[in-house]
């Protein structure tokens, strides 16, 4: 396998992009904050992943980073940075211990806290409201699969903007759909671990109807800057077989024109629908109206590309058996291939089909590395070249017209990495797992320089 390309500096310096360009990092609840302190309530991942072989390591996010208790210096370090926005989430279960009803008011103040910390370094706070840990409470009532969950999180939406909403410069309502339901649903890889095409098929239209709610919601409390953040990976065939261009076209379906279609086009594609129908909540149709309201921004998270062909053909299966294979290009620490261009192809493609002149920002980008801490220095100049490479594919697209108006790197530091525990490193600062010292790395200080 070719090896990662490493490089000190960037290429590219934030002049280079429109004066209006906003650059950030990003960060989820869970991942950082240490769920057991504070009085939050327990979540659908706290459980997940305190069963035995959920997560590598049988590791979890009680502690995380303790960000809880260490939120200010982590603040200082973003200031030091030199960012213009931070992209955090609140978690729901820390906000409304069981999800519904009563508030723990301790959470509440950590955001509010948290928000005004922001502002005080002269850092935009970009609120995202759902990352992926529901109370355990509602999990108990079915989670995603149940229809009422839509107006719960409409409820904790209006709890957390009613606080803060004044000082926010966006809020979204998700992180990546698919995730919250395909993998967690179908390919049971995450909370809470489901294997099964009815609930993920069902969870998908409950969390686009939960986003309409909570959009309706805030709309009528005039927040500003309304938006949702989709994850997309540039998904073709490995093969020109037709097995695997079917497999391609309906794991892409699911994948990428599912969400976008729901949202944007008040539709799902017809070539899913076709497989996944049978499976949708009674009535369904009628609530597209609700989720193609208009929104005012779009969040893509990209990381990587995949390549699909059927597994084996599978008689009675509901989707083509689809699998991905390796490309031939370099692979991060989490095996994902580097393909910069598929980043600017889906830029293109988004907004060219679904979106129009709607801002997009990258909300996520950035890369698990093999990282060493050797004589007080993590050298990652692989992650500086990765990134280097996607700034240059997000400059190409705006160059060509493209809405795109901001860039989130993935992560501000290492952390929780869901059911790969705290082994793979996204952080452009090094935790200490055992200490929680704080290191910047090499990547911190060329994305320093970068926005000097
Ligand atoms: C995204 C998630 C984020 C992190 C990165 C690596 O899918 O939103 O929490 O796990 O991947």
């Amino acid at each position: 396998m070719p090896a990662l390309t490493r490089q000190t500096s960037f290429s590219l310096s934030r002049s280079d992009f429109p004066d209006d360009f906003k650059f950030g990092t990003s960060t989820s609840a869970y991942q950082i904050e240490g769920s057991k302190f504070g009085g939050a309530g327990s979540s659908h991942w706290d459980t997940f992943a305190t069963s035995p072989g959920n997560v590598v390591n049988f590791e979890n996010g009680s502690i995380a980073c303790d960000h809880y208790h260490k939120w200010q210096g982590d603040l200082d370090l973003m200031r030091d940075l030199g960012i213009d926005s931070y992209r955090f989430s609140s978690s729901w279960a820390r906000v409304m211990p069981e999800g519904k009803g009563a508030v723990n008011a301790e959470g509440l103040d950590f955001y509010d806290r948290l928000v005004d910390g922001l502002l005080e370094r002269n850092i935009e706070p970009h609120l995202t409201l759902y990352h992926w840990e529901l109370p355990s409470a509602l999990s108990d009532l079915g989670g995603w699969q149940n229809r009422d969950i839509a107006d719960h999180f409409a409820n904790y939406a209006e709890i957390m903007i009613t606080r803060m909403g004044d000082r926010l410069e966006s809020v979204a309502t998700f992180n990546e759909p698919w995730c919250i339901t395909w993998l967690s649903h179908y390919h049971g890889i995450h909370a809470p671990g489901l294997r099964d095409i009815r609930a993920a098929t069902r969870a998908s239209h409950h969390v686009l109807l939960s986003h309409a709610k909570a959009v309706a919601i805030l709309r009528s409390m005039e927040q500003k800057n309304l938006g949702i953040v989709l994850n997309f990976e540039h998904t073709t065939p490995f093969d020109d077989q037709e097995s695997s261009i079917e497999a391609a076209r309906i794991a892409e379906g699911i994948y990428n024109r599912w969400f976008l279609g729901g949202l944007f086009k008040g539709a799902y594609p017809e070539d899913v629908v076709t497989y996944l129908e049978p499976y949708l909540p009674t009535g369904w149709q009628d609530d597209m109206a609700a989720i193609n309201a208009p929104l005012d921004w779009l969040g893509i998270n990209y990381y990587t590309r995949n390549l699909v062909v059927e597994k084996e053909p599978c008689e009675g299966c509901t989707l083509p058996n689809f699998t991905s294979e390796p490309g031939p290009l370099p692979k991060t620490e989490m095996n994902w291939e580097v393909y910069p261009q598929g980043l600017s192809t889906l830029l293109r493609w988004i907004s060219e089909t679904h979106t129009g002149a709607l801002p997009l920002t990258v909300t996520e980008n950035g890369m698990a590395n093999d990282d060493h801490l050797i004589d007080g220095e993590v050298d990652d100049q692989e992650r500086i070249a990765y990134l280097d490479m996607h700034f240059k594919a997000a400059l190409e697209v705006i160059e060509d017209g493209v809405p795109l108006t901001g860039y989130f790197v993935w992560s501000f530091m290492d952390n929780f990495e869901w059911a790969l525990g705290y082994d793979k490193r996204f952080g452009i600062i090094h935790v200490d797992f055992d200490t929680l010292e704080r290191l910047p790395k090499a990547s911190y200080h060329a994305f320093k320089a970068f926005l000097a």
